[in-house]
């Protein structure tokens, strides 16, 4: 049958070729369409930076405006979403419910769309990418027993976002600039990552010729594992787990030892050998808030604690093993009030451009073949089966 190579993980299998993402993980370099991460979480907004990963160029003034426009035109999900959520329990995970409600929309979008036609794609992208907002802050207002809050278009992405999520009926949420700002960088800089598990996934989905809402929802469920976009969630309840910093020596040896499966959330990464960029950003980011927001977080003592040790500590060193974008996140959303089961669906949100530009390349390759990968059987050889007497 031919020869293959065997890469379980595929820590070795180029799978596409892209221009989207550059990652240089031995020297920490991330770049989006050759623009460095740290200048664009600084210097743009995550809406440019949907652009420029949806088109290829970073836009001009009036690009950006017609985009922005764009956007919030397609803010609002079909009142029949509205009723998908009434069959939830009241306690589902809000990941759960992102999942099904993403790949709900393909019921909407479905018969009419051309996945060939790059202007039907550009649309499909456009409307997840303004919808995910909508579903994700429904998913937390359905949780805590809120109505909805419609999308408001005067605001920008974020406070839009932050609006929908702790505006209740008799009170506006007042959108502190810092905070509006820090959640904008919390979206960049998880906008995209090249070819990691969601998005290998949502291409590999895509594929087959699928329907996009389908692949994106594929997405949110890969992203969802600890190992990926719920290490965020799983490193703040390490966080609380160790309490204090008196008890983060005993955290380390267990995450060296090899006979506990613990491991320290939010350190290491498959494709960063050195200081992960976003989380640079991310720290500097987290240090704004609680200082905004006067927050003495002691978790943010035990986070900085940990990393100073983990830094230091041979084990990690020889592992390279460094914090992660996952590492300040938590600590920063918990400071703006978002719970912690929403922090994967913040990461999910940010992320959807990255897959759905990653789907749009796919698609617009000219010779796009469905992804196979093959395997190592181990199972037995042939045998006969023997009918059961009955
Ligand atoms: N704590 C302790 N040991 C670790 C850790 C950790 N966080 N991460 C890796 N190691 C060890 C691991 O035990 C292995 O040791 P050995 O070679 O002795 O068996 C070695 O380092 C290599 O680890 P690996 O699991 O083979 O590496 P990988 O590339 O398959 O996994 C990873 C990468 C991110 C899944 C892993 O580092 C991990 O589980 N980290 C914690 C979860 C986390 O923070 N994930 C978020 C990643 S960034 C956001 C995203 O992209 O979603």
């Amino acid at each position: 049958h031919g020869y293959f190579t065997f890469d379980p993980g595929f820590l070795a299998t180029g799978s596409c070729e892209s221009k989207i993402t550059f990652i240089d993980g031995e020297n920490g370099v991330l770049l989006h369409r050759g623009y460095p991460i740290g200048q664009l979480a600084t210097e743009a907004d995550y809406l440019e930076v949907c652009y420029m990963l949806l088109h290829g160029e970073a836009p001009n003034a009036e690009e950006y405006k017609e985009f922005r426009k764009t956007i919030t035109k397609h803010t609002m999900v079909h009142q029949g979403i509205h009723n998908f959520f009434n069959g939830f329990r009241r306690d589902a995970h809000p990941m759960s419910m992102l999942c099904a409600v993403v790949g709900a929309l393909s019921s909407f979008y479905h018969d009419d769309l051309d996945i060939h036609d790059p202007k039907q794609r550009l649309r499909s992208a456009y409307r997840l990418v303004a919808k995910m907002p909508t579903i994700a802050a429904m998913a937390y207002k359905f949780s805590n027993g809120q109505p909805f809050v419609y999308p408001r278009n005067e605001l920008s992405y974020s406070e839009n976002f932050l609006n929908m999520m702790f505006s209740v009926p008799a009170e506006d949420y007042e959108v502190n600039p810092v905070i509006a700002k820090a959640m904008d960088r919390i979206f960049t800089l998880h906008a995209d990552h090249e070819q990691n598990a969601s998005t290998s996934t949502v291409r590999l989905a895509g594929s087959s010729g699928a329907n996009p809402y389908a692949c994106i929802a594929a997405g949110v469920a890969s992203l969802w594992g600890p190992a990926h976009g719920g290490a965020n969630e799983a490193c703040l309840r390490m966080l609380k787990e160790i309490g204090s910093v008196e008890n983060i020596p005993k955290y380390i040896e267990k995450a060296k030892d090899k006979s506990d499966p613990f491991r320290l959330m939010g350190f290491g990464h498959r494709v960063y050998k050195n200081f992960d960029p976003r989380a640079t950003v991310m720290r500097d980011t987290c240090h704004e808030v609680l200082k905004e927001l006067n927050i003495e977080d002691p978790l943010l003592d035990v986070a900085m604690e940990l990393e100073r040790i983990a830094l230091e500590d041979d084990y990690f060193v020889e592992k390279k093993l460094y914090p992660n974008v996952d590492f300040y996140s938590g600590i920063i959303l918990k400071a703006i009030g978002i719970p912690t089961n929403m922090f994967t669906v913040i990461f999910a949100l940010s992320r959807t451009v990255g897959w759905v530009s990653h789907w749009n390349e796919m698609m617009g390759e000219d010779n796009q073949k469905i992804g196979r990968p093959r395997q190592l059987y181990t199972g037995y050889t042939q045998r006969e089966f023997k009918p059961i007497k009955r």
